[in-house]
Protein backbone atom coordinates (compact mmCIF):
# COMPACT_ATOMS: atom_id res chain seq x y z
CA UNK A 1 0.00 0.00 0.00
CA UNK A 2 1.23 3.72 -0.62
CA UNK A 3 2.16 5.71 2.27
CA UNK A 4 1.38 9.08 1.14
CA UNK A 5 -1.82 9.38 2.43
CA UNK A 6 -4.30 12.41 1.40
CA UNK A 7 -7.15 14.19 3.06
CA UNK A 8 -8.84 15.91 0.78
CA UNK A 9 -12.88 16.47 3.05
CA UNK A 10 -13.46 19.41 5.03
CA UNK A 11 -16.47 18.16 6.85
CA UNK A 12 -15.62 16.57 10.01
CA UNK A 13 -17.58 13.76 9.21
CA UNK A 14 -16.49 13.30 5.95
CA UNK A 15 -12.81 13.78 7.13
CA UNK A 16 -13.37 10.65 9.39
CA UNK A 17 -14.14 8.42 7.03
CA UNK A 18 -11.61 9.48 4.65
CA UNK A 19 -9.32 8.47 7.81
CA UNK A 20 -11.19 5.24 8.91
CA UNK A 21 -10.87 4.07 5.18
CA UNK A 22 -7.41 5.33 5.32
CA UNK A 23 -6.39 3.29 8.96
CA UNK A 24 -8.03 0.33 7.82
CA UNK A 25 -5.88 -0.51 4.77
CA UNK A 26 -3.31 0.99 7.30
CA UNK A 27 -3.35 -1.80 9.73
CA UNK A 28 -4.69 -4.31 6.62
CA UNK A 29 -2.40 -7.80 7.09
CA UNK A 30 -0.54 -6.79 10.38
CA UNK A 31 -0.58 -8.30 13.71
CA UNK A 32 1.72 -6.29 15.80
CA UNK A 33 -0.83 -3.77 17.84
CA UNK A 34 1.98 -1.13 18.67
CA UNK A 35 3.22 -0.41 15.25
CA UNK A 36 -0.35 -0.39 14.28
CA UNK A 37 -1.11 2.11 17.28
CA UNK A 38 1.63 3.80 15.89
CA UNK A 39 0.63 4.42 12.65
CA UNK A 40 -2.88 5.40 13.39
CA UNK A 41 -1.28 8.27 15.62
CA UNK A 42 0.26 9.40 12.54
CA UNK A 43 -2.62 9.07 10.69
CA UNK A 44 -4.84 11.06 12.78
CA UNK A 45 -2.20 14.00 13.29
CA UNK A 46 -2.10 14.14 9.88
CA UNK A 47 -5.87 14.25 8.78
CA UNK A 48 -7.09 15.83 11.93
CA UNK A 49 -6.52 19.48 12.12
CA UNK A 50 -6.01 21.75 15.72
CA UNK A 51 -4.55 18.59 17.78
CA UNK A 52 -1.93 19.18 19.90
CA UNK A 53 -1.63 15.03 21.27
CA UNK A 54 -2.78 12.22 19.52
CA UNK A 55 -2.13 8.62 20.33
CA UNK A 56 -2.97 5.56 22.35
CA UNK A 57 -2.84 5.08 25.94
CA UNK A 58 -2.75 0.87 26.87
CA UNK A 59 -4.42 -1.24 29.62
CA UNK A 60 -2.13 -3.53 31.21
CA UNK A 61 -4.58 -5.36 33.42
CA UNK A 62 -4.57 -2.58 36.35
CA UNK A 63 -4.23 0.91 35.01
CA UNK A 64 -3.26 2.83 31.55
CA UNK A 65 0.59 3.01 30.24
CA UNK A 66 1.88 5.33 27.88
CA UNK A 67 1.78 3.99 24.35
CA UNK A 68 2.11 5.43 20.92
CA UNK A 69 1.60 8.87 20.09
CA UNK A 70 2.46 12.26 18.24
CA UNK A 71 2.92 15.30 20.51
CA UNK A 72 4.91 16.08 23.51
CA UNK A 73 6.07 14.01 25.57
CA UNK A 74 3.58 12.46 28.35
CA UNK A 75 2.56 11.05 31.40
CA UNK A 76 3.11 7.50 31.44
CA UNK A 77 0.76 5.64 33.95
CA UNK A 78 -2.82 6.69 34.54
CA UNK A 79 -5.07 4.94 36.85
CA UNK A 80 -8.21 4.18 35.90
CA UNK A 81 -9.72 6.26 38.76
CA UNK A 82 -8.12 9.41 37.29
CA UNK A 83 -8.36 11.92 34.83
CA UNK A 84 -10.24 11.77 31.48
CA UNK A 85 -8.38 8.40 29.85
CA UNK A 86 -9.08 6.75 33.70
CA UNK A 87 -12.68 7.93 32.83
CA UNK A 88 -13.12 6.57 29.55
CA UNK A 89 -11.29 2.79 30.44
CA UNK A 90 -13.42 2.46 33.41
CA UNK A 91 -16.51 3.37 32.03
CA UNK A 92 -15.91 1.73 28.86
CA UNK A 93 -17.47 5.26 26.99
CA UNK A 94 -16.16 7.71 25.00
CA UNK A 95 -15.34 11.35 27.09
CA UNK A 96 -16.00 14.47 25.31
CA UNK A 97 -14.82 17.32 27.06
CA UNK A 98 -15.23 20.72 26.19
CA UNK A 99 -13.60 22.54 28.70
CA UNK A 100 -10.31 20.03 30.20
CA UNK A 101 -10.09 22.74 33.53
CA UNK A 102 -13.99 21.83 34.40
CA UNK A 103 -13.02 18.56 33.78
CA UNK A 104 -12.31 16.86 37.84
CA UNK A 105 -9.40 15.07 38.16
CA UNK A 106 -8.01 15.95 34.90
CA UNK A 107 -4.58 15.28 34.40
CA UNK A 108 -2.74 18.16 32.07
CA UNK A 109 0.25 16.14 30.64
CA UNK A 110 0.52 19.39 27.84
CA UNK A 111 -0.54 22.70 29.45
CA UNK A 112 -1.81 23.80 26.14
CA UNK A 113 -4.96 20.88 26.47
CA UNK A 114 -8.31 23.01 26.33
CA UNK A 115 -10.53 20.19 25.09
CA UNK A 116 -10.34 16.49 24.94
CA UNK A 117 -11.57 13.53 22.84
CA UNK A 118 -10.95 9.74 24.33
CA UNK A 119 -12.26 6.76 22.80
CA UNK A 120 -11.61 3.21 24.39
CA UNK A 121 -10.55 0.77 22.30
CA UNK A 122 -12.61 -2.52 23.16
CA UNK A 123 -12.43 -6.31 21.48
CA UNK A 124 -15.24 -8.25 22.84
CA UNK A 125 -15.01 -7.71 26.67
CA UNK A 126 -11.39 -6.80 26.89
CA UNK A 127 -10.33 -3.33 27.41
CA UNK A 128 -7.32 -2.98 24.73
CA UNK A 129 -6.51 0.89 26.00
CA UNK A 130 -7.60 3.88 24.47
CA UNK A 131 -7.59 7.11 21.71
CA UNK A 132 -6.52 9.92 23.61
CA UNK A 133 -6.74 13.54 21.42
CA UNK A 134 -6.15 16.77 22.87
CA UNK A 135 -6.70 19.99 21.37
CA UNK A 136 -5.42 23.70 22.34
CA UNK A 137 -8.83 24.91 21.28
CA UNK A 138 -11.85 25.01 23.73
CA UNK A 139 -15.12 22.76 22.52
CA UNK A 140 -12.68 21.60 19.58
CA UNK A 141 -14.32 18.24 19.62
CA UNK A 142 -18.15 17.93 17.98
CA UNK A 143 -20.10 15.22 18.29
CA UNK A 144 -19.31 14.37 14.59
CA UNK A 145 -16.13 14.02 15.98
CA UNK A 146 -16.81 11.41 18.93
CA UNK A 147 -18.61 9.25 16.05
CA UNK A 148 -15.72 9.59 13.62
CA UNK A 149 -13.26 8.48 15.80
CA UNK A 150 -15.82 6.09 17.78
CA UNK A 151 -16.20 4.34 13.96
CA UNK A 152 -12.58 4.74 13.09
CA UNK A 153 -11.81 2.75 16.55
CA UNK A 154 -14.76 0.28 16.08
CA UNK A 155 -13.19 -0.59 12.26
CA UNK A 156 -9.53 -1.41 13.66
CA UNK A 157 -9.85 -2.40 16.88
CA UNK A 158 -8.77 -6.27 16.58
CA UNK A 159 -5.85 -4.88 14.69
CA UNK A 160 -5.03 -2.01 17.58
CA UNK A 161 -5.14 -5.31 20.07
CA UNK A 162 -2.87 -7.48 18.11
CA UNK A 163 -5.35 -9.88 17.07
CA UNK A 164 -5.61 -9.06 13.46
N1 LIG B 1 -5.39 14.59 29.87
C1 LIG B 1 -5.42 13.16 30.01
C2 LIG B 1 -4.04 12.60 30.27
C3 LIG B 1 -3.32 12.20 29.05
S1 LIG B 1 -2.66 13.47 28.20
O1 LIG B 1 -3.67 14.44 27.81
C4 LIG B 1 -1.78 12.98 26.89
C5 LIG B 1 -6.34 12.75 31.14
O2 LIG B 1 -6.83 13.60 31.89
O3 LIG B 1 -6.58 11.57 31.28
Amino acid sequence: MSYALAFSATDAAELWAEAGAAAEALVAGEPDGIANMANISALIWQAIPDLNWAGFYRFDGTELVLGPFQGKAACIRIPLDKGVCGAAARLRATQRVEDVHAFPGHIACDADSRSELVVPVVVGDRLVGVLDLDSPRPSRFTADDQTGAESLVARIAAALAGQN
